[in-house]
């Protein structure tokens, strides 16, 4: 507790130095030669942590196992892949000691701070009782955990299947759309990732991770209604502080938009797919296609279409849940909908893996009558009780709040550089879930090219912020940090973001 408050003075004292900081700076303009310096190297706000002496491999080591041993499938961000060594919260400490703001939690993973004491003491205390049992014995934590999670979801959604990844947990969702419906046909949308299991990349259509071989069999990709790139799309659609640069005469509470990508939707129900389908997948914000988000009523309507037809409706939480999108716990709240089947990963476990499926009572018994459904590990005690600690330091740490209060302003800071910036398309999301989709211009809204993403994305690293990519071409960045952060450290990435944007217009000026 001590170690806490200390850190709550501490981040008072850098409120302070930061308002200062920025007032200081009104006025300067990236055009202005003598005070780029100025913006070069944005001060970090501090940290009162000091990490152990890494002691262990060499880099150049680390590169050489790699390279002789692991996937040579190349998923390492930067020319220089990044040797972590510690993290603690919303830090990350590399080999050599250098202090990273890491605004990216590992993909939308450590949801509530690396190594969170509380989370840690949890994790300890199992440690030393059991580790594992598997589900043909009880053991309390599984039941505890259980209790837990479903009081925070509405009736009917509560029974809970525990699995290790989002991509088994929407394996299982599959399957229980399938038991339940006696239909095949799945839907989920063009750019969608659900995962990269066999049975999963059906749902994933994103062009990289098809195979030419036959798989995905019984799904069906249909248009995503993306208001920024997509055909349609104005100045009201979405459920965000932030609008696209899109104009629209839409009267208020119609979106012609959302109109127009409904009958997209009936066109698929109607070509693509059998007269009964199984389900539909959907996120309720997409997070690896570039922190995408639907027209407002889209999905509700489209739940209505899948069901008319026999199918399950199925949110895909694995990155929107446990209070990232700020005003709600689960994405699919926002939307107004009821899913017949939420899966849940990542921020779940804030680290640990581990990942849930939750669905009616009915369903679930569809799937229990149809065949035997077993995972090893699922609901390990270990699991549990650090997801049963995860969900405590979300709501003793108010956490839920802070994604709304400090997403909400980070958002608004992100809009004033698509203002300064011809390359800044769009900037959107809710509450900690935030992309900013890059472009050559804003008139053609065509992606920024790869090698110059790559150099900005290079050059906050180097100045201390770790952001990430997404978009099917790579062109959005992609910020969803763990969601303990406050005002000075969005003060700092701002600033780093644009230091990073002034260097790449210099670098074409030349
Ligand atoms: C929305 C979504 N669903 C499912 C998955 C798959 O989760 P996992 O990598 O734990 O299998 C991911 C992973 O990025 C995801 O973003
Ligand atoms: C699916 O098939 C089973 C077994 O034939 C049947 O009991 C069940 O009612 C069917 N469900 C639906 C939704 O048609």
């Amino acid at each position: 507790l001590s170690l806490f408050l200390q850190k709550i003075s501490y981040r008072n004292v850098s409120v302070f130095k930061s308002k200062l900081k920025t007032d200081l700076d009104v006025g300067t303009f990236w055009t202005s030669g003598t005070k780029l310096s100025l913006h070069t190297k944005p001060r970090m706000p501090p940290c009162d942590f000091t990490p152990e002496r890494y002691k262990t491999l060499s880099y150049n080591r680390v590169l050489e196992i790699h390279k002789q041993h692991l996937s040579p499938v190349v998923t390492a961000y930067f020319q220089k892949p990044l040797l972590l060594h510690q993290g603690h919260m919303e830090w990350l400490f590399d080999f050599e000691g250098n202090r990273y703001l890491d605004f990216f939690s590992g993909v939308v993973t450590v949801s509530v701070g690396h190594c969170h004491p509380k989370v840690n003491a949890a994790a300890q205390k199992q440690l030393t009782h059991l580790w594992h049992t598997s589900t043909i014995f009880f053991h309390p934590p599984m039941h505890e955990y259980a209790e837990k999670l479903s009081a925070l979801l509405p009736e009917p959604l509560k029974v809970i299947f525990l699995t290790n990844s989002g991509s088994e947990a929407n394996d299982l969702a599959m399957l229980m759309a399938r038991a339940h419906s006696n239909n095949t046909d799945i839907i989920s949308f063009r750019g969608a990732y659900h995962g990269c299991s066999p049975y999963t990349l059906g749902l994933t259509n994103v062009g990289s991770f098809k195979m030419k071989l036959p798989s995905g069999m019984g799904c069906q990709a249909t248009m995503c209604p993306d208001v920024f790139r997509g055909p349609w799309g104005g100045s009201h659609c979405r459920d965000s502080p932030v609008q696209t640069i899109r104009k629209c005469n839409c009267a208020p509470g119609c979106c012609q938009a959302k109109d127009q990508y409904i009958e997209q939707f009936k066109d698929t129900l109607n070509t693509a797919v059998a007269k009964s389908i199984a389900g539909f997948f959907a996120e309720p914000i997409q997070g690896v296609n570039g922190v995408v988000q639907y027209p407002k009523g889209f999905l509700k309507e489209a739940f209505q279409l899948v069901r008319q037809r026999g199918g399950v409706c199925i949110a895909d939480e694995v990155q929107t849940g446990f209070g990232r999108l700020g005003s709600h716990f689960w994405g699919f709240q926002t939307h107004d909908v009821l899913p017949d089947i939420v899966t849940m990963a990542k921020g779940i476990g804030n680290g640990f893996p581990m990942a849930a499926v939750v669905t009616t009572p009915e369903i679930a018994k569809s799937l229990a009558k149809r065949l035997l459904h077993f995972n090893t590990f699922g609901g390990n005690p270990m699991a549990c009780a650090i997801g049963s600690a995860v969900l405590e330091v979300i709501k003793e740490d108010s956490l839920q709040e802070n994604s709304q209060e400090v997403g909400t302003y980070m958002l608004l800071k992100f809009a004033k550089l698509r203002d300064e910036f011809e390359i800044v398309g769009d900037v959107r999301g809710k509450g900690l879930m935030i992309g900013i989709e890059m472009v050559k211009d804003k008139m053609s809204r065509q992606p920024l090219p790869h090698e110059e993403i790559n150099q900005i994305h290079e050059d906050c690293k180097e100045m201390g912020l770790l952001i990430g990519r997404g978009g099917i071409f790579s062109q959005t960045f992609r910020i969803a940090p763990a969601m303990c952060i406050t005002k000075p450290e969005v003060d700092f990435a701002v600033e780093v973001f644009r230091s990073a944007l002034i260097q790449h217009m210099e670098r074409r000026a030349k």
